[in-house]
């Protein structure tokens, strides 16, 4: 398996462009099921999960015409489900990409009918999925688990209803969307989602003919139309990408501008890390971000839906903390087990004490280099960062785990000084 290798100390300086959202992206291709027409998605991640992804919806009967390999703009990608192949989606597929389930609602409003393997938990949590079936069965969906698959009928088409769900799910508000963008009558999501990879999908819809009224709020009013057609959608930027490559400057002592990013949607991000001790300035190509002089402060962040600190962010903010002044408490309140970080980082000289949901980090002067192990996409980035400031080397097993959400990272971060290579096999 490959791995990283990573000799750290150097301040990163110059600009990286930020793709395309990995979590907008997903249910931009779904959404492709929806329709006959060609739905054409612009900047386009090239992703490991996009790759994934198109795989399960081309044995759906979905053609998908790559306009060739990732650029600067990432890729324009046409998708086109003339008619559906098959409505079911297979468990050795979607095992290995979770957010196939995000398949169950379009199947369901464009054929009446779907077989979708329930998608199983992953290292950071169980994941289940009881909210997206709940919501399908207020529309008129028959539900039933047999075998591991979700069994989802509706003969007679959906029905619009109101839907309140009773924790906030991002993947669960686009199932409903997708459903209710075909179903009959009006639909209302309460306590939705406000992500903005929601919100993006709402506007894709919306291009392709859906009614969808209080884009960016908790509460989402669909009105049902017959059919919808093609449209051509450009991927909104990678929130999480930014923030990561922000946090990159800052534990580095560097300054880059990261190019394409949207401090609208870091707001959250921003706020803390200018506490921390962290200098940004908006410029007309994106973001700029600095260390402000010396060192970092600690500071606390606790995970919230958004507008809240995103739960994706909470690894990289952890590894930030663990050589800043003082002490910082980093509490994870969406995902039961997403500190598979810590350990790895105390491997490298951090002081981080788990309690719960919280962990207390005292920030040290230093972290030193160490082999460690990464477990899930976002910590394995935050042992990127702790890489890029340790001194000495850091080699990152299991970099599979960085494909997934992460395009060019290593050229990225090399193109900025880094001492960053991947070392094969
Ligand atoms: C999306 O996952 C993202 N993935 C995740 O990003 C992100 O961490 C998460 O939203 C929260 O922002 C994609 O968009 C592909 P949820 P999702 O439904 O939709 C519980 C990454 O690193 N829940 O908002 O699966 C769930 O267990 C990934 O890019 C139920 O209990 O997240 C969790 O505790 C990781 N029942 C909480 O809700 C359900 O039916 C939030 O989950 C659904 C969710």
């Amino acid at each position: 398996m490959d791995r990283l290798r990573i000799r750290g100390g150097r301040a990163l300086k110059g600009e990286i462009a930020i793709g395309g959202a990995k979590n907008a992206a997903l249910p931009l291709m779904t959404a492709s099921l929806l329709t006959d027409e060609t739905l054409t998605l612009e900047h386009l991640p090239d992703l490991l999960d996009i790759t994934t992804l198109a795989g399960v919806l081309e044995q759906h009967g979905v053609e998908i015409d790559m306009n060739g390999g990732g650029s600067e703009h990432g890729r324009t990608v046409a998708l086109t489900a003339r008619r559906i192949a098959s409505t079911r989606a297979p468990y050795d597929l979607v095992r290995k990409m979770r957010a196939s389930v995000l398949v169950l609602g379009p199947l369901l409003a464009r054929e009446g009918h779907a077989e979708v393997s329930l998608p199983g938990g992953c290292a950071i949590g169980t994941r289940p999925v009881d909210i997206h079936l709940k919501g399908l069965e207020l529309l008129g969906a028959e539900v039933e688990l047999k075998d591991g698959y979700i069994l989802a009928r509706a003969p007679k088409g959906l029905v619009g209803a109101e839907v309140v769900f009773p924790k906030v799910s991002v993947g669960a508000t686009e199932n409903l969307l997708m459903a209710a963008a075909l179903a009959r009558g009006e639909t209302r999501l309460i306590n939705a989602a406000r992500e903005p990879e929601v919100t993006d999908l709402a506007k894709c819809l919306t291009a392709m003919g859906a009614r969808i009224e209080g884009l960016g709020g908790d509460t989402l009013v669909v009105e049902g139309v017959a059919r919808l057609r093609g449209a051509r959608h450009r991927v909104v930027a990678d929130r999480i990408e930014a923030g990561t490559y922000a946090m990159a400057a800052a534990i580095t002592g560097g300054e880059l501008e990261l190019v394409g990013a949207e401090a609208g949607q870091l707001s959250s991000v921003i706020e803390l890390l200018t506490e921390a001790g962290v200098a940004f300035a908006e410029t007309d190509r994106g973001l700029k971000v600095r260390r402000a002089d010396g060192r970092l402060a600690g500071v606390d962040a606790m995970t919230e839906p958004y507008p809240g600190f995103p739960t994706d962010l909470q690894a990289q903010m952890m590894a930030l903390m663990t050589t800043a002044q003082g002490a910082a408490m980093i509490t994870e309140t969406i995902f039961e087990n997403r500190f598979m970080h810590v350990p790895e980082l105390a491997r490298m000289g951090a002081n981080v004490n788990v309690h719960g949901a919280s962990a207390l980090v005292r920030g040290q002067d230093r972290l030193t280099g160490a082999p460690v192990m990464a477990t899930d996409l976002r910590a394995s980035v935050s042992l990127v960062l702790a890489g890029l400031a340790a001194e000495g080397e850091t080699e990152i097993n299991r970099v599979y785990h960085l494909d997934r959400g992460y395009e060019r990272l290593v050229e990225k971060l090399a193109a900025c000084g880094a001492n960053i290579e991947r070392l094969e096999g």
